[in-house]
């Protein structure tokens, strides 16, 4: 139980800049659309007007600063227990970051390992993993255009899931989380994402249920 339980902490603390960023354009985003207002052969929008390139900086940015100041408080926490049974405060995925292809690379080409601090590497992590995040809501609104969804409505499983893997994929290279992972992720992420849609729904920050 107690394994499980540090299993959980470890990786939300992995994923929540994924959250935060991946969250932020509903209130940050706006401005021109990355798709500059063009349409696709088939006469729709190539993204829509829901993809900005405000809002998807602005993620970037909010998933690396949520990464840094994690690491920055779980440094301040290092070594604490907490709860019962006790959990270790600790940044477990800076372990993975050693058998990574980025570390295998930056010590073949004897470069100065930066991401060796976690403060960096919290940082690095959390901007890698949102950058994958929009980078996945994009292609998920190009996959609803193209299937004739329009913007804002929404297609079960590409909305709730189609960022959290593009997120996972793009921030292996530098933390190669184990597989078994996304038995946890999946499911949260999904039951997350609706709740946090059915939230913005009933407080007015947006407009569709879902
Ligand atoms: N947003 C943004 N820029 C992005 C992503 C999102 O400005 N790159 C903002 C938009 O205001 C968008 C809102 O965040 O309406 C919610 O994001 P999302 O649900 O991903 O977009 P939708 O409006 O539902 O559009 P789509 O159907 O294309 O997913
Ligand atoms: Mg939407």
């Amino acid at each position: 139980m107690a394994e499980l339980g540090q299993s959980i902490f470890d990786i939300l603390v992995f994923v929540l800049p994924l959250y935060f960023g991946n969250a932020a354009p509903t209130i940050l985003g706006g401005g021109p659309p990355i798709d500059g207002g063009r349409y696709w052969k088939d006469g729709k929008r190539i993204l829509g007007d829901g993809k900005t390139i405000r809002g998807f900086w602005l993620a970037v940015l909010v998933g690396m600063v949520i990464g840094f100041f994690l690491a920055v408080i779980i440094a301040s926490f290092d070594g604490v227990l907490f709860g019962n049974p006790p959990i270790d405060i600790r940044l477990e995925y800076q372990e993975f970051y050693q058998s990574s292809i980025v570390y295998s690379l930056i010590s073949f080409l004897n470069l100065p390992d930066v991401l060796a601090d976690p403060l960096v590497l919290g940082g690095v992590a959390g901007g890698l993993s949102t950058l994958g995040g929009m980078t996945g809501d994009m292609v998920g609104s190009f996959i609803k255009r193209r299937s004739g969804i329009s913007r804002g409505k929404t297609f079960i499983f590409l909305d709730q899931l189609g960022f959290l893997i593009l997120g996972m994929v793009f921030v292996y290279p530098v933390i190669p989380w184990p597989p078994l992972w996304l038995a946890f992720l999946v499911p949260i992420t999904f039951l997350t994402h609706i709740a946090a849609n059915l939230f913005g729904y009933f407080t007015g920050i947006q407009d569709d249920p879902l």
